[in-house]
């Protein structure tokens, strides 16, 4: 399915670039209609969703404030998510709360009417499709696919969901080895490394990124997710070790690639951005296309987008 998406992504950006074919790509979905429930600060995730929605024409509205919706009228949310799939073929949704984007997904597939719910980011347990964007950059900036590739993830393992999703995703590719990079405070969490296990899927734990770098073909950095702090727990933490400068470039192979999906603080110095293997801004604007391939898929028009590329 992971390829099968990649083609289509692929596809539609051939497709799109000329005007007869963007136009009948956006006359694909013209008949529906998507809400985009963004309960969380987003920027990347949010925009790209929604040109993604608007390459297939499909007709978008939104809440990204909940205080605007009736939720303060004391409104449930699950009440509040139901009401949207009176109106609309789609929901997109970021949620703060862990599990809430999955349990409301459920609930829609067993409405009356059935209604697909695509998570843009839950909690900090998972978000799929950045998932889906980031094998889709290594895909597409690794000379010779994913398989046999050594992937440094690298800083607030714990609590950043991004890497928690392309953990998973590693499965589906050969002879994978993760190295996972992170203050002692901030590893990985077990469920993940459990996971991994079961899947035979070498990884190895450190908190020392100089020695980690040579061997990498991608190195996945994140930020510092200070949002989850209760208590200030992560202002400890000494985070500048697990940041990437323009010196380092000299200690990756040639081949390696640097991602990040973004925003960033100072994990990658301004100066590396100029690099050919900086992909983190073209990984960014993948996501609107992997987002197209991934909602073309569940409305079934996929074929139809390679057919027309061929
Ligand atoms: C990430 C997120 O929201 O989890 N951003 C994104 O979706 N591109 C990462 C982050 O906020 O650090």
């Amino acid at each position: 399915l992971l390829d099968r998406l990649f083609r289509v992504a692929d596809a539609l950006r051939r497709v799109t670039q000329g005007k007869p074919g963007a136009d009948a790509m956006a006359a694909l979905l013209s008949h529906k209609r998507a809400m985009l429930y963004f309960a969380q600060p987003s920027t990347r995730t949010f925009l790209s969703f929604l040109n993604a929605c608007h390459i297939l024409g499909l007709k978008t509205s939104e809440i990204r404030d909940t205080t605007t919706s009736s939720e303060v009228k004391g409104e449930s949310p699950q009440d509040t998510v139901r009401t949207f799939s009176s109106y609309v073929d789609l929901i997109i949704m970021r949620h703060p709360v862990p599990g809430f984007v999955e349990k409301t997904a459920w609930v829609m597939n067993r409405a009356q009417r059935p209604v697909p719910v695509i998570s843009g980011g839950s909690g900090k347990d998972q978000h799929p499709t950045q998932a889906i964007l980031d094998v889709y950059t290594l895909h597409r900036s690794l000379p010779d696919g994913v398989d046999g590739k050594t992937v440094v993830m690298v800083g607030d393992l714990k609590r950043g969901r991004t890497v928690r999703s392309l953990s998973y995703l590693m499965k589906n590719y050969r002879g994978v080895k993760l190295v996972f990079v992170s203050p002692p405070q901030l590893r990985m969490e077990p469920d993940i490394l459990d996971f991994l296990k079961r899947h035979a899927i070498p990884y190895r734990e450190t908190h020392d990124l100089g020695p980690a770098l040579p061997e990498a073909d991608a190195v996945y950095m994140t930020r510092i997710q200070d949002e989850h702090d209760a208590a200030g727990e992560s202002g400890s933490v000494d985070y500048s070790r697990f940041d990437f400068h323009a010196a380092d470039l000299g200690r990756i192979k040639k081949t390696c690639i640097i991602m990040h999906p973004l925003p960033r603080r100072n994990e990658i110095e301004v100066a590396v951005d100029d690099d050919d293997r900086a992909v983190f801004w073209r990984q960014e604007r993948n996501g609107m296309w992997a987002r197209a391939a991934l909602i073309s898929y569940i409305f079934g028009v996929d074929e139809e987008i390679l057919g027309r590329s061929s």
